[in-house]
């Protein structure tokens, strides 16, 4: 065999550990609280379908030839549109339409780091960040998060402390965050982006779940909030992603950022994919354009609120073992084992009963706390939900 030469980043790369646990998905009668899919069961089928059809029979060709990096202009039309009544005034040239929101994270790390760059995370943070950024050779800094998720008066003491200009970039989910579900307060985000003002800080605000809201008021995200303040302007780019809300196989995200940064963004997707599929963009904006997004939307919410109800009943009966904070929308209960005992062992013992789920050492960049975990409620139904949980309970009396 040759000896192959790798790139520094990929000499021994290590892959994601929440792919990692696919492999035990295949054993019979295993139920998953593990991955962030969708449920299978809300996957509105009759009108994508018909979506699709309408497309292709609508513009064959727009749906089998190549488009424009940015994404097709009925997409992006549809997707400022969506922004807006999200609460955000975005006009269809600042929308760069992605592969999925993930290739929205991989473009900005392209264009806006070098190796050696510092990029603050939430801790505990979604992993495919923590693992995009170390391949990119960041330096990656944890924030300090609680129940609310960032705490911005520690980020405040945290940014005074460190050199002028030593953070390029802060990622965050504030809207039911991956991990943990929390959900930034307006308080906080107001708190964060005059910290982003004062310390010359880009806020990527990542924003995968915050349509999923199922209890509470709904919050402006950190764009809508910078749109407002003379001094947070042009300070967030803001990612989202049709994964949840419609289909993760659509690979659709988006990408809202200054003009400075979409258009470099725009420039480093000719060279990753040329554009995102312009058929499944066909599809997206003929399903976003008749409105069948906003007449799925409540049945989803409601699915996913009942679901997050029955884990945390469910949870309640395991009290003594586990402690754990309700979201109010998303798809993620974090928990923390009581006495310290140790998720992965205590997956070892899940397994065996047939239950999956992912322990929190995957979400930290340095120092993991060991008896933390991440359970999803989204994909398995009721049923599953009642029985997945029982084993976790034998589980834990086996430890
Ligand atoms: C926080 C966060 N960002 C991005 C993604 C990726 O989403 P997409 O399917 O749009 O690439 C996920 C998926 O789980 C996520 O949890």
């Amino acid at each position: 065999m040759p000896d192959y030469r790798f790139s520094s980043a990929f000499q021994a790369p290590t892959g994601s550990v929440i792919r990692e646990l696919f492999k035990y998905l295949s054993l019979p009668g295993m139920i998953s609280f593990a991955g962030g899919y969708p449920a299978a069961q809300f996957f509105d089928r009759t009108a994508l379908a018909a979506a699709s059809a309408q497309a292709f029979a609508e513009a064959p060709l727009d749906c089998l030839q190549y488009a424009a990096t940015e994404g097709l202009p009925a997409l992006r039309e549809q997707l400022s549109l969506l922004m807006g009544r999200r609460g955000a005034q975005v006009s269809m040239d600042q929308v760069l339409v992605t592969t999925g929101s993930q290739q929205g994270l991989d473009l900005l790390i392209k264009v806006l780091l070098e190796p050696g760059d510092t990029v603050l995370v939430e801790r505990p943070g979604y992993p495919a960040a923590l693992q995009a950024l170390r391949m990119a050779g960041a330096r990656v800094l944890s924030a300090v998060t609680d129940r609310d998720g960032l705490d911005t008066e520690r980020l405040a003491a945290q940014l005074a402390a460190l050199a002028p200009g030593t953070v390029r970039l802060l990622y965050c989910v504030p809207t039911f965050a991956n991990p943990t579900g929390a959900c930034l307060p307006l308080a906080r985000r107001e708190q964060l982006l005059a910290l982003a003002a004062r310390h010359d800080l880009l806020i990527v605000e990542d924003d995968p779940y915050g349509a999923l809201r199922f209890s509470g008021q709904a919050l402006p995200s950190l764009l809508e909030l910078s749109q407002r303040s003379d001094d947070a302007q042009g300070r967030v780019v803001h990612l989202s992603s049709l994964s949840k809300v419609i289909a993760p196989g659509l690979r659709l995200g988006w990408m809202v950022a200054p003009d400075a940064i979409n258009q470099r963004c725009r420039i480093a997707k000719q060279t990753v994919d040329l554009c995102t599929s312009p058929w499944a963009q066909q599809i997206a904006a003929e399903y976003l354009r008749g409105g069948a997004l906003e007449v799925a939307l409540p049945g989803l919410l409601a699915g996913y609120r009942d679901k997050c109800q029955r884990m945390l009943t469910g949870l309640a009966e395991l009290e003594e073992y586990i402690e754990i904070s309700p979201p109010a929308g998303g798809m993620f209960i974090w928990g923390k084992c009581r006495q310290g005992v140790s998720a992965q062992a205590l997956l070892e013992q899940a397994i065996e009963r047939r239950v999956l789920f992912v322990p929190g050492a995957a979400f930290y960049a340095e120092a993991p706390e060991l008896d933390s975990l991440r359970l999803s409620f989204a994909a398995p139904d009721l049923q599953q939900i009642d029985t997945g949980l029982e084993r976790l309970g034998e589980a834990f009396k086996r430890l």
